[in-house]
């Protein structure tokens, strides 16, 4: 008994789930354990759990007043998916997310959707890769593209007047190289986690759960360094090989993320109010050229040194830029046409960078790496932040002689969603 007591708590403490629990419970007898522990028992584990942050380091809630997967701190995998939508009713829709809400509330758990059916002639519930597995820190992000509003001038589900005016098709810019088959999509999933099985899984289920309303469009996978090969979680590296991540909003500032990444109340729609707006891009990085480049070239592309990260002319990673340092001989240290000193700016306008690499196999047409950065990115208003950075950087960025944008879509992230509702209440209710 006491074995069995102590494989529940350690089960318990290892956030496996209740399947597994009675699973091993039932190696010494299922009936036994309850009788000794009770139901309660295992209950009140469960709510100490949910008490203390310490016992379920790797559970992000999934209820809240913002969706998670946006300020949480990036996991070491992305699989994100840009869908269509197929139905053409309105309630589906609604019915959907609810689905979705609760299915997405059970997985981040590290529960399955459901449990296996005694009916073995029906497919099971839960597509079943994730069982045993622990959460992962699974976060899942829903966002709904300006395509949901009007397609084709039609205002396909009675919702055009609640069409967010920053919710818009992002204009085209300069070199842009875009792909239909990467570009778009009505309804998106962002699912981040440090197992890439789990962040799969969750996508999968929320897929098949879609059937007859949405279909995929396009997906993509991403990774950074695992938090296991980098145990003293520094900034994570591109595959350029420079610390991608070093400036960024505070996320533990309310100010900040208020200032520069909630949609705020007054803001317009209020339905949105909490939620963000994500640009994705994919863009495919000729990391061949790349090696080819001497380091001063590579370092003048960013504007910031390989190694340290560090600004150049200045010593730390998180110095301040400072574009009046000069050199001897009056050069700028960190050139005009630097990323680092184009996407700056004059500071004002900040977006929350969540990128991850990929890399895809080989490109076919040109025999080289199909590898790049997806690049993700939250803000309050694309019009003032993703926008006019954008329009500098493929103006001049010294860093488009070695990438180019392939895929690009925008996304409105719903709220937060309270226990008992849903994702998407406001818009669709
Ligand atoms: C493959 C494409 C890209 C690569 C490899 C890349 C890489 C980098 C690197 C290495 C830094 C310096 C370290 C840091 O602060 O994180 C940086 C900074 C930054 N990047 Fe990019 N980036 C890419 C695309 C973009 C795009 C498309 C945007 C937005 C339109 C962007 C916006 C920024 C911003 C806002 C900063 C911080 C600037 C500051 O110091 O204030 N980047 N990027």
């Amino acid at each position: 008994m006491t074995n069995n007591l102590n494989s529940l708590e350690a089960l318990t403490e290892k956030k496996v789930s209740r399947r597994d629990v009675l699973k091993t419970a039932g190696i010494g007898g299922v009936g036994a354990i309850l009788g000794a522990s009770g139901i309660g028992g295992v209950l009140a584990l469960k709510e100490r759990k949910a008490a203390s942050p310490e016992l379920n380091q790797d559970v992000v809630p999934f209820y809240g007043k913002h969706q998670s997967g946006i300020t949480t701190k990036a996991q070491n995998h992305v699989y994100f998916v840009s869908l269509d939508i197929t139905t053409t009713k309105k309630d589906d829709l609604a019915d959907l997310f609810k689905e979705w809400t609760k299915a997405a509330a059970l997985m981040t758990e590290g529960k399955a959707i459901g449990e296996l059916s005694s009916n073995e002639f029906l497919p099971p519930k839960d597509t079943g890769e994730a069982a045993g597995l622990s959460p992962s820190n699974l976060t899942i992000t829903f966002g709904v593209g300006p395509s949901l509003f009007v397609k084709d001038n039609q205002d396909r589900f009675g919702l055009k007047n609640k069409q967010p005016k920053e919710l818009v098709d992002l204009p085209a810019f300069p070199l842009d190289a875009l792909e239909a088959e990467w570009t778009g999509g009505d309804l998106c999933i962002q699912a981040c986690a440090d197992d890439l099985q789990v962040a799969f899984h969750a996508v999968r289920n929320l897929i098949r759960i879609a059937r007859g309303k949405a279909t995929l469009k396009w997906a993509q996978t991403g990774f950074q360094r695992t938090k296991q090969a980098d145990s003293k979680n520094e900034t994570p590296r591109n595959l350029f090989g420079f610390k991608d991540g070093t400036v960024n909003p505070n996320v533990d500032s309310d100010k900040q993320l208020n200032q520069h990444v909630w949609v705020q109340s007054g803001d317009g729609p209020e339905w949105l109010v909490n939620g963000s707006y994500l640009v994705v891009r994919r863009i495919q990085m000729f990391i061949e050229v790349w090696d080819r480049t001497n380091l001063r070239e590579q370092e003048n592309t960013f504007g910031r040194y390989r190694d340290s990260g560090a600004p150049l002319g200045q010593k730390g990673e998180f110095d301040q830029l400072d574009f009046k340092h000069k050199k001897e001989n009056g050069e700028d240290y960190i050139p005009t046409n630097s990323h680092v000193r184009l996407s700056h700016g004059d500071g004002s306008q900040q977006i929350l960078r969540r990128a991850y690499s990929y890399a895809d196999g080989m490109d076919l047409k040109t025999g080289s790496f199909d590898a790049g950065l997806l690049f993700l990115c939250f803000q309050r208003k694309p019009s003032k932040q993703f926008i006019p950075i954008q329009t500098r950087l493929a103006k001049m960025d010294k860093l488009n002689e070695y990438t180019s944008h392939r895929g690009s879509a925008i996304f409105a992230c719903l709220p937060g969603a309270k226990q008992g509702g849903f994702i998407g209440e406001t818009l669709f209710n």
